[in-house]
């Protein structure tokens, strides 16, 4: 037996040492080479760009951020849909909010399969607490701080900024956060959930196959839709004095059940803790994934004028675009989209939004009076960081922000602070049209120099590509660390 074992074993063995030759041979072979050889000179070019400027500031940058934050509990997407018996659905179907098993099936199937970053509130209570129940004790799930106001917050903390961060938070919450960051809020005995159904490019789900790695949130939260630590953190602001405000969060008043009156509220008291902060004080506003039109329309009315800065992904930038052009709501769009549609798109928002707060300040109501012009926006996309920065405006080291950015991307999503190279791809093409329009110039990505500025009108435009993380730890969060790491070098 042993000996017949041993034979097998040795042919078996050989036919083995074969194939590692073969595989050796075809790993070494110039095409291959080549790849890593430039995935290495762009990485070392984009870690040389994100060094070049410092903080300037000698004291350490202050930063004010809002609103909330939650307890995330991330969790293998398709694991949980099995273990609590979800089956697939014939029929996606995209939903404004969620009220039962067969919506949340047919919401997940409609985003799942391109791979878009989708979240959405569940209105019942009992199947919330069903699902998180089952994502409890659900192997590999994982606990850590969340909402957009505590990632960026951190982000900046973790940077070298002093940050003041507006949520109410329970006191195990506020104990892991970074010593540098101080809570405006009261405090509250349970935090809200939510809960993150991570996937990772190619999982399969029932017949539908994800085309690339993605997150859908489902929240069901109690305090973040009131803003609730929103007048200790204006207090608190006066004596802070910081040198940029940062508003996120504000997707958790989407679709949520408020008495009449109540949001517009809310967000009109918004609107005056932005406006009475001094003129010199950057403001920057994260979107999220909205699909309410109403709130829409309140962020172009209440929020978006008094915003200096905007940050977004490739699904939040056609939605916006679509509502300023007069149409309805985009609920999903290309998940991976050329640098040109991206540009495009950009430039329009930039424009109409420009053209609101000029046409605002000349009609000088008590209201639009004070809106401010949009000098920095800012898209995140899996393969790419773009952005644009008003010429001469209070924006520093665009094209450093910008190459932060992309490195960020996948130091979040690898979950790693040291990016491996094996471990990263560049999906961006090896050159990329500046504009969708006919003739429009086309730029070469240069590995030494990856990121690509230029002028325009009165602005400067940067692209960088992205080295994509293919070992997926997270992409929930992203945006915000994203963002944030581009702001820090921008103060
Ligand atoms: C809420 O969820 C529970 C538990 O899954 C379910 O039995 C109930 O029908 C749902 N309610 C509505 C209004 O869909
Ligand atoms: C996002 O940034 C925060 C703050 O720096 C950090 O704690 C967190 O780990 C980051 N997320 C990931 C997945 O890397
Ligand atoms: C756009 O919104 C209007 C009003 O809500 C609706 O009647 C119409 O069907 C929508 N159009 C599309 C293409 O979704």
């Amino acid at each position: 037996m042993e000996g017949g074992g041993t034979v097998s074993w040795m042919k078996y063995g050989s036919f083995v040492s074969l194939l590692v030759v073969l595989l050796a041979l075809w790993f070494r072979s110039p095409q291959n080479a080549e790849l890593d050889d430039r995935l290495d000179t762009v990485l070392s070019s984009l870690l040389r760009a994100e060094r070049k400027v410092g903080m300037n500031n000698v004291a350490r940058p202050k930063v004010a951020v809002g609103f909330g934050g939650c307890v995330d509990l991330i969790v293998d997407g398709v694991s949980l849909l099995n273990k609590i018996g979800l089956l697939p659905t014939e029929k996606p179907l995209h939903h404004d909010y969620l009220e039962n098993a067969e919506q949340l099936s047919q919401s997940f199937a409609y985003f799942f399969a391109p791979g878009a970053a989708a979240e959405r509130f569940m209105l019942n209570d009992t199947f919330f607490s069903e699902l998180v129940e089952g994502a409890r004790d659900l192997p590999g799930n994982r606990w850590s701080v969340g909402g957009n106001a505590p990632v960026m917050a951190g982000r900046m903390a973790t940077e070298g900024c002093d940050v003041l961060l507006g949520g109410s938070f329970s006191p195990d919450f506020t104990d892991v956060l970074s010593q540098h960051i101080t809570v405006a809020g009261h405090v509250v005995e349970e935090p809200d959930i939510h809960l993150i159904l991570e996937y990772p490019s190619g999982a399969s789900w029932g017949h539908y196959t994800s085309r690339r790695a993605n997150r859908y949130i489902i929240h069901s939260d109690d305090h973040n839709p009131y803003l609730s630590s929103m007048e200790e953190f204006a207090a608190k602001l006066d004596n802070f004095r910081p040198d940029l405000l940062v508003v996120g969060g504000l997707q958790m008043m989407d679709n949520f059940p408020f008495q009449s009156g109540e949001r517009d509220a809310l967000l009109s008291r918004l609107a005056d803790l932005l406006s009475s902060s001094s003129p010199q004080i950057g403001v920057h506003f994260e979107m999220a994934s909205f699909v309410e039109e109403s709130i829409m329309e309140d962020l172009l009315h209440y929020v978006i004028p008094h915003a200096d800065s905007l940050g977004m992904n490739e699904q939040e930038l056609p939605n916006l675009l679509s509502l300023l052009k007069g149409s309805n709501i985009t609920v999903l769009s290309d998940p991976n989209p050329r640098v040109a549609t991206v540009l495009d798109q950009m430039r329009e928002v930039y424009r109409i939004l420009n053209q609101r707060s000029k046409e605002g300040s000349e009609e000088r109501d008590t209201d639009s009076a004070k809106s401010k012009p949009l000098t920095r926006l800012h898209v995140h996309t899996l393969a790419f960081q773009a952005m644009i920065v008003t010429r001469g405006s209070q924006w520093k080291n665009t094209m450093s922000a910008t190459a932060k950015a992309s490195l960020t991307a996948n130091r979040h999503v690898c979950g790693s602070n040291d990016i491996d190279p094996t471990k990263a791809r560049l999906i961006m093409d090896d050159s990329f049209s500046v504009s969708r329009r006919e003739g429009s110039q086309r730029i070469p990505l240069q590995e030494t120099r990856p990121v690509s500025c230029w002028d325009e009108d009165d602005y400067e435009i940067c692209v960088a590509p992205v080295l994509v993380c293919t070992d997926v730890y997270q992409t929930a969060g992203g945006g915000d660390n994203i963002s944030a790491a581009g702001l820090v070098l921008q103060i």
